[in-house]
């Protein structure tokens, strides 16, 4: 996993402020970071656990452990592709090998370079009917076949751009 490093900027030295005396404080200050950054940089966390002086090692168990709290930043468009039994037997694999040669994202990797899309494999997303299916941010495209790929990506694209 690439480390992502952010600025200590004053609303999280705030946010450390105001929780810090408090019981319970740790969860509360990851959630103003999550709030701040869309997620806990590696950096932040070595920042708390010297001021709360806590392990590292525990701020990283809360926020693994939370669903919740990311530790990469999010892409700015995220493809959550189902492998749920229905979507996995109507061809979801070939459309993550798809997506990802599209977005030219290795076979391992998550995002594109720019970190601009994320393809990531999820449980089912309750549109079975639809197998196989995928959600771009919030929106569900479903009876997808290989060559829906290259079209959906451009729409995106032509969205972004106008
Ligand atoms: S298995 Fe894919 S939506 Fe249910």
């Amino acid at each position: 996993m690439e480390t992502l490093h952010e600025e200590i900027t004053d609303e999280i030295r705030a946010i450390l402020d105001k929780w810090k005396p408090k019981e319970g404080n740790l969860i509360m200050i990851l959630h103003g970071v999550q709030q701040r950054y869309g997620y806990v940089p590696w950096n932040i966390s070595k920042f708390l656990a010297s001021e709360l002086s806590v392990p590292l090692a525990r701020i990283f168990e809360v926020v693994t452990f939370y669903n919740f709290f990311n530790l990469e930043a999010p892409a700015d468009y995220k493809i959550s592709v189902c492998t749920g039994t229905a979507c996995h037997l109507k061809g979801a694999p070939v459309l993550i090998q798809g997506l990802k040669k599209q977005l030219k994202i290795s076979p391992k990797a998550q995002y594109t370079e720019d970190r601009k899309f994320k393809v990531e494999e999820v449980r089912c997303v309750g549109c079975c009917g639809l197998a196989p299916a995928m959600v771009i941010n919030e929106e569900v495209y479903g009876r997808l076949k290989p060559e829906d790929i290259e079209p959906t990506l451009e729409t995106i694209k032509i969205e972004e751009t106008s």
